[in-house]
């Protein structure tokens, strides 16, 4: 029981067209990948078929019968179960509980049977256990843990369903190297088991590494499906982006930053949780990019320099003047600008109109209290154009906006004002391919413009094609610098794995 077809799903919210021709067909022991740019409707799809929403039209059949799927209970008891992008978890609960209480009748009532939990949890969290890094364990409660580790739940809870068709909607988006290779490892034996899977990631070499087949999706219709071993990258963007050719610019030679460049952030012999003695200087026009394994130190530094969580030794200074920062607060008011991609820890407001969203930091920096919003609207349009961000009105609650749209949202609001030194820690997350470039392309003449950014990103094909210097970290420290030529895929390897 595990062959699924969807022909001419279609939902509309209101205006905006989700999804207008769905057309889908998931076999037995495949990996099945579905691509398409941010709002092109992959989510949608995907939640037509887990039961959270219901179609305007269109028919989902099982083997061939066709199946009335009108909540997500009646998907489980079709045997589907879900990955969902903005994750599906009890924040308050304990790891194990998110797991495996789904999985026991009567859910979590008073007599919840301990032993049968606990057995059903571990043997999903063990086959993560050395992946899954520090502070993670059956006991720990999900509010506690890193976006990486939260996905890394959903997806066992998923798992543990056992369920003979799995829905994973970008389930690696914050994953490490490691952590992929695991679950891939895990999808691998599930389809020798016969189970049929969707896999949803705007990353290339994973489609490739993973999938069987490709259906790619455009503007909420279904383009094509093919054969992974009878296509390549080149052709699958150009099917998900039309005609026009895809201006993504690789391995793009570094800024001629000048050498007398004025330093906007020096910071020296910072240490704090999970970093000691880090020592750099950012330059204007310069794109400082921070590479190495995940977790090597890169976002506590970024989040420190922001005063999330304040470093306990080393100074910081910006335009050569020496900043104690102790809040984000005063972070701001010094200039800096921290965008991260971690949109559940850091992101959006959920239920709050658009505009809300973007105007926070102009308040913040401005000191303002009041403020026109026709004036806010005009001053947000700008950066929300440059990503080509999708939506409807300034009034539209953000959680309607796709999960990437949501994203470009996070960044729009610091473009607003111009920061002095823009901190990105791993900004891409969940982002497509042309959205990427665009954003890029804007970092890019944020730079020229004379600001100083620092880059981390977990993707190294990210940095390589962006950064024009890049401090590889091993450990909280700084273990090697690239620069000039020696920015290569080869030499980045070398030193992320070197020590570790
Ligand atoms: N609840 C909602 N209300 C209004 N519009 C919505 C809602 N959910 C989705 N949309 C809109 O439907 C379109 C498709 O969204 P969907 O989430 O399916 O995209 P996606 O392909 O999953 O994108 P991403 O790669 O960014 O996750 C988008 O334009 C989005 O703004
Ligand atoms: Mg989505």
């Amino acid at each position: 029981m595990a062959n699924l077809t969807i022909r001419g799903a279609r939902k509309a919210y209101g205006a905006t067209v989700a999804l207008s021709r769905g057309d889908f067909d998931l076999k037995e022991g495949e990996v099945h990948v579905l691509i398409g740019s941010n709002g092109s409707g992959k989510s949608t799809l995907c939640k037509i078929v887990s039961g959270s929403v219901r179609p305007d039209a269109g028919e989902v059949l099982i083997d061939g019968k066709p199946v009335s799927i009108d909540g997500p209970r009646a998907a489980r008891a079709l045997g589907i179960a879900t990955f969902y992008q903005e994750l599906s978890l009890a924040a308050h609960r304990t790891v194990a509980e998110n797991i495996g209480l789904p999985e026991l009748p009567g859910k979590g009532g008073i007599f919840v049977d301990r032993a049968r939990l606990n057995a059903i949890a571990e043997r999903h969290i063990s086959r993560f256990a050395d992946v899954a890094g520090e502070g993670f364990s059956a006991d720990t409660r999900v509010e506690h843990l890193r976006e990486d580790q939260r996905q890394l739940v959903e997806i066992m809870k998923a798992l543990a369903t056992e369920a003979p068709i799995l829905i994973f909607d970008e389930p690696t988006s914050s994953l490490d190297r490691a952590q992929v290779e695991r679950f891939f490892e895990i999808l691998r034996e599930l389809k020798a088991e016969g189970r049929a899977i969707v896999f949803i990631s705007h990353r290339m070499d994973e489609i490739f590494s993973v999938g069987d087949r490709v259906t790619v999706i455009r503007d909420g219709e279904t383009v094509g499906t093919s054969q992974i071993s009878e296509t390549n990258p080149a052709n699958i963007i150009r099917q998900m982006v039309g005609e026009t050719e895809l201006a993504v610019t690789e391995g793009a030679p570094p800024a001629t930053v000048e050498a007398k460049a004025e330093a906007v952030l020096s910071v020296a012999g910072l240490s704090g949780k999970g970093f000691a003695g880090v020592s750099f200087e950012v330059r204007r026009g310069e794109i400082l990019g921070f590479g190495g394994l995940h977790g090597q130190g890169q976002s506590a530094v970024l989040r420190s320099i922001f005063g999330v969580s304040p470093a306990a030794a080393g100074s910081i200074r910006i335009n050569r003047e020496e900043r104690a920062i102790r809040s984000p607060r005063e972070a701001i008011r010094c200039g800096l600008a921290y965008v991260s991609g971690d949109r559940g820890r850091d992101g959006v407001v959920h239920g709050r109109p658009i505009l809300e969203n973007v105007t926070p930091i102009h308040f913040l920096r401005n000191r303002l209290s009041l403020v026109r919003p026709g004036s806010l609207r005009e001053r947000a349009a700008k950066p929300l154009s440059a990503l080509k961000t999708r939506f409807a009105g300034y009034e539209q609650p953000v959680n309607a906006l796709s999960g990437g749209n949501q994203q470009k949202i996070v960044i729009a609001r610091w473009l607003i004002d111009r920061p002095d030194v823009l901190l990105l820690d791993d900004p891409t997350k969940g982002i497509d391919l042309q959205a990427k470039a665009d954003l890029f392309a804007l970092i890019r003449s944020l730079a020229a413009e004379g600001m100083g950014i620092v880059l981390y990103s977990s993707e190294d094909a990210e940095l390589l094609a962006n950064a024009d210097r890049i401090l590889v970290f091993n450990s909280g420290s700084v273990s090697r610098e690239l620069t000039g030529a020696d920015r290569t895929r080869y030499n980045l390897y070398h030193a992320a794995y070197e020590a570790a």
